[in-house]
């Protein structure tokens, strides 16, 4: 039987009901944007993550745009992240007109290796984004202990790391906090959504502002803003799964277990591995592996699923040709993009799909 990479229908279908009543009364109610459900969730999302405030937005990119222009980005400004990441986490530093400063990875972790972030700071420096890449928080410590001394503002960017923690803090709660809610996340909506998470009502106001064309009193726009509003059928979807979010952290960690259980005589894999005070959230089951690209196409021969996050580190890229970054420059994160290799890891995954999986890897390796 095939196993698919990602099946959002499966979580869907026993909230059928109540997601489909949430709807239409969303429809009925005939307030689509910035209504209730927006404050509400607002409300509820914040409280998840233990922040004060969260403020929705169209999406985990816009989160990232906002926040930056939040803390006063622009030309000339250096913003330090992570090469080994989507494109929107660098792409939002140039629609600022900033440059991206790339440092690179732990190769464990796959996170900005923090011990190699200080040599990179200059007096341009305005911003860090560090990315709690695959559901796994970055070093936070470090990190904060080192912006703190520098007086640099932190976004972090959580697309992928709903419910992670940190040293029993969750992510979104150390800096400004960027979410996305693109339907693969570990809290999806129906399309695009996000959301950014700060203690500071002052910064509330701001982004209430950016979201809404720089409104701050109807037909008054204080500053440029943008068209970057969660609506209130994705806030409404939201707020139903929410409630189950913690659930579907725990299968994904059921699922995680499994695979290591499963793989952890196979020499030629590493699985991944976390320090012991971070409670991952598996957004991505990602291993290193050689041969990774034959062992893609023998999985998908037999109608698995296996995805590669990230085949080309953003230093790499030809969008960004112009920073003059060139082959060997980040040598963990360019060794690590040869070798990743996902496998399905969504809460609805059954075990027996997981065994398929094992059983065709284990196939491979005895080739
Ligand atoms: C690490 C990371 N950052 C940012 C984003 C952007 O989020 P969105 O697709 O909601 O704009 C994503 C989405 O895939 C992501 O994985």
């Amino acid at each position: 039987m095939p196993v698919p990479f990602f099946d959002i229908t499966r979580q869907n279908k026993p909230l059928e009901k109540e997601l489909k009543a949430a709807v239409s009364q969303v429809i009925n109610s005939g307030r689509y944007i910035l209504g209730e459900n927006v404050t509400a969730f607002e409300k509820e999302f914040a409280e998840y993550c233990g922040t004060k405030y969260a403020v929705g937005v169209a999406s985990g990119t816009d989160a990232l745009l906002l926040g930056l222009k939040v803390a006063g980005i622009g030309p000339g400004d250096e913003v330090i992240t992570s090469p080994f990441t989507f494109m929107a986490t660098a792409e939002v530093i140039n629609y600022c007109g900033a440059t991206p400063v790339f440092v690179d990875i732990d190769d464990k972790t796959f996170n900005l290796d923090i011990s190699k972030v200080s040599c990179q700071i200059s007096n341009k420096t305005k911003t860090i984004i560090p990315v709690h890449l695959y559901g796994l928080a970055c070093d936070m410590k470090p990190l904060m202990e080192l912006v703190a001394k520098n007086k640099i503002a932190v976004i972090e960017d959580c697309a992928q790391a709903a419910g992670a923690e940190y040293q029993g803090k969750k992510v979104g709660s150390f800096g400004l906090g960027a979410f996305s809610f693109f339907p693969t996340k570990n809290l999806g909506c129906f399309g695009d959504g996000g959301a950014i998470t700060t203690e500071s009502e002052e910064i509330v106001k701001q982004l209430k502002a950016l979201r809404n064309h720089g409104t701050t009193k109807t037909y008054h726009h204080d500053l440029i803003g943008y068209n970057s509003r969660l609506d209130e059928i994705q806030a409404a979807a939201l707020r139903i799964k929410l409630k189950h979010l913690d659930t579907y952290l725990d299968k994904r960690r059921q699922n995680a277990d499994l695979y290591k259980k499963l793989l952890k005589e196979i020499p030629a894999i590493q699985l991944p591995s976390h320090p012991a005070t971070c409670v991952h959230t598996y957004n991505q089951f990602t291993i290193q592996v050689d041969k990774r690209d034959e062992l893609v196409g023998f999985l998908r021969g037999k109608g698995l699923s296996a995805m590669v996050y990230y085949p080309l580190a953003l230093h790499l890229q030809m969008a960004f040709t112009k920073l003059r970054y060139k082959i060997g420059d980040l040598p963990v994160t360019e060794s690590v993009q040869k070798c990743v290799l996902s496998l399905p890891i969504f809460p609805e995954l059954l075990p027996d799909e997981i065994e398929q999986t094992c059983s065709a890897i284990k196939e491979f390796f005895k080739k």
